[in-house]
């Protein structure tokens, strides 16, 4: 059996689909409830109360890892795993362990990488969905406005992370590594706003946000720190963050899609 956490955001919920077409039972946890697939049974958990998901670990012998907070007690969470019979955790950390050394990223992967016998850890760019922060102002203005309009960035598609997931967590070929994930090309945020005009039918408009703007705008959702290191990845990457990673193709067995290809898929969002 596989514990799947995040299950119901941008990554989870394909990866339930993924795995129940490949026969597996699985154990979804979240806060919020979810409509599941066939194969698939919900566990109300925090995240933050790791002994209290020893029973959706019961019984399980595989784990999707997300840390959707710096602040969860990871190895809380990954001994309380390893102690009911998890032995391959598949880790969604981030690029920037690598690229920006990035301290509690690393802990967290050693954390994982120590402690149980199979281990794969995912390090994805930055994801195509987070142009869905965009959608309220594309359905109400028809505009969008962000930093760094003309610095491109090859975003990840998390469907593609989650085919990424499902391959690591069914397929021993992937145990022991580490993937660089991330999209087929770099995209600027202008080109992002481009392609949803267009699937649309309508121009949308790009209003080009100062640092200090976003900033301001993106600290009412997530930690200052967090938003420090998104505007440093988003304004002056570093080479590897600015080129498509050959990793992706050996985690998936085949190239990623592209940004459009996610925005056709997402375009009810924006409408
Ligand atoms: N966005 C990026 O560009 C990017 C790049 C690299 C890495 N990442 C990594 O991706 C992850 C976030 O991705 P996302 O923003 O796309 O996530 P998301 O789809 O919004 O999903 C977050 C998931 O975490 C669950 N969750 C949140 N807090 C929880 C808690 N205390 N206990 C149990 N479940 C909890 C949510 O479910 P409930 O609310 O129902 O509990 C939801 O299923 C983070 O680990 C981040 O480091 C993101």
């Amino acid at each position: 059996m596989i514990v799947v956490t995040g299950s119901t955001g941008n990554i989870g919920r394909p990866l339930l689909d993924a795995l129940t077409a490949a026969g597996e039972s699985v154990t979804a946890v979240s806060r919020n409830p979810i409509s599941l697939p066939e194969g698939a049974r919900h566990f109300a958990g925090n995240l933050n109360d790791p002994e209290g998901l020893e029973p959706a670990f019961r019984g399980a012998d595989r784990l999707f890892l997300m840390i959707p907070d710096p602040a969860l007690p990871v190895s809380r969470i990954v001994e309380t795993a390893r102690a009911s019979g998890i032995r391959r955790i598949v880790l969604l950390s981030s690029q920037r362990a690598q690229s920006r050394q990035d301290p509690v990223l690393t802990s967290m992967e050693q954390t994982v990488t120590g402690s149980v016998p199979e281990w794969t850890v995912l390090r994805p760019g930055g994801f195509a969905s987070n142009a869905l922060l965009w959608a309220e102002s594309v359905r109400s203005t028809r505009t969008v406005r962000a930093p760094f309009a003309d610095v491109g960035l090859p975003p990840i598609d998390p469907a593609d992370i989650a085919a990424a997931a499902a391959a690591a967590l069914l397929e021993d070929a992937h145990v022991g590594r580490y993937y660089t994930l991330n999209g087929p090309a770099a995209v600027t945020p202008r080109e992002q706003v481009a392609a949803i005009g267009h699937a649309l039918g309508e121009p949308v408009e790009l209003v080009e946000q100062t640092r200090e703007e976003s900033f301001a705008e993106l600290s009412r959702i997530w930690p200052p720190a967090v938003v420090e290191k998104t505007l440093d990845a988003l304004g002056t990457p570093t080479d590897e963050e600015r080129k498509p990673s050959s990793d992706t193709e050996l985690a998936l067995g085949r190239a990623p899609r592209d940004f459009t290809d996610w925005v056709a898929r997402n375009i009810d969002a924006f409408r």
